[in-house]
């Protein structure tokens, strides 16, 4: 069997599409969807992260602001510049770009935020909310991993689900998203003692570890759905400097039934999902306060 790729890239241009006619149906109303994004340092990978998703809601017709920081900023001010944007109504969504530097206590600038405004989803209310299947904000990267299951009418409802990883950003979320949806979850990490053994049972692989094609086709069932969040850059040999996935793209192609590839898969789909949020929110404020 040679799997379906199920391209990323396409599905997010049709939903940044869809968000973009939502963005021009809000401004006949009176409102302009606004993205607030905070970003604290140099990170190269958070600065590239940043500088796409403010040039995705131009492309969208969303209003971006942005506010950099030095990496030594007292948390004090960026505390302060939240509850500006709490404040301000015509800030509709609030980002603050991760991993923060060590003098930040994460935890509690992402409880800063308010949770009607919380387009990542990182808040701690929001997380309770997601755990209970609650109507909250859904993180960005499980939201698009779901969009594309759901893309291709992949069953959930008793189907076993094997996620690799178990960050906040990914792993847990995405667990739950799965869980509510009626799958069976196994949620496997570094101290797992065979994960071959549990992926072999799954119907639906999710694997966001940060390894360089760590899950290989022995370890892969035929005819599986297998999602690759890793986006991990190659260091040596023959494709150094390329990137790739946690899975081993060319020979679990060979044995899956629907692979997404890296990059062009799961990647694009995150700052859309982040786009429709931002709608969102501002969807929900006109439907309680209209303009
Ligand atoms: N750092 C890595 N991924 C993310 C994300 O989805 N949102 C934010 N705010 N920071 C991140």
């Amino acid at each position: 069997m040679t799997a379906r790729i199920l391209d990323g890239k396409a599905l997010a241009d049709r939903v940044r599409g869809e968000v973009a006619l939502q963005a021009d149906a809000l401004r006949g109303q009176g409102v302009v969807p606004c993205l607030a994004v905070i970003l604290v340092g140099s990170d190269p990978a958070s600065s590239v992260y940043v500088r796409n998703k403010v040039a995705a809601c131009e492309k969208a017709h969303i209003q971006s602001l942005r506010f950099d920081y030095p990496a030594d900023v007292d948390p004090a001010t960026v505390m302060a510049r939240l509850e500006a944007l709490n404040a301000d109504d015509s800030v509709h969504g609030i980002l603050v770009q991760l991993p923060l530097p060590p003098q930040f206590d994460e935890a509690a600038v992402l409880r800063a935020i308010r949770i009607d405004k919380d387009v990542d989803g990182f808040h701690a209310e929001n997380v309770g909310r997601l755990s209970q299947g609650q109507p909250g904000f859904i993180p960005c990267t499980p939201y698009g991993v779901m969009k594309m299951l759901e893309s291709e009418n992949v069953p959930l409802s008793g189907a076993e689900v094997v996620v690799v990883g178990r960050s906040n950003i990914v792993g847990k979320p995405i667990a739950k998203l799965l869980t509510n949806a009626g799958a069976t979850v196994t949620v496997c990490h570094s101290r797992t003692r065979d994960l071959a053994a549990h992926l072999r049972r799954a119907d639906i692989v999710v694997a966001a570890v940060g390894k360089p094609r760590m899950i290989t086709a022995d370890m892969i069932r035929s005819g599986a759905v297998v999602i690759d969040v890793g986006i991990n850059r190659i260091e040596s040999g023959p494709d150094a400097g390329k990137l790739c996935g946690d899975v081993d793209f060319a020979s679990v192609r060979e044995v899956a039934a629907l692979i997404t590839p890296v990059p062009g898969g799961v990647g694009p789909m995150t700052i859309t999902m982040l786009l429709a949020n931002t709608v969102e929110s501002a969807e929900r404020r006109l439907a309680r306060e209209p303009a």
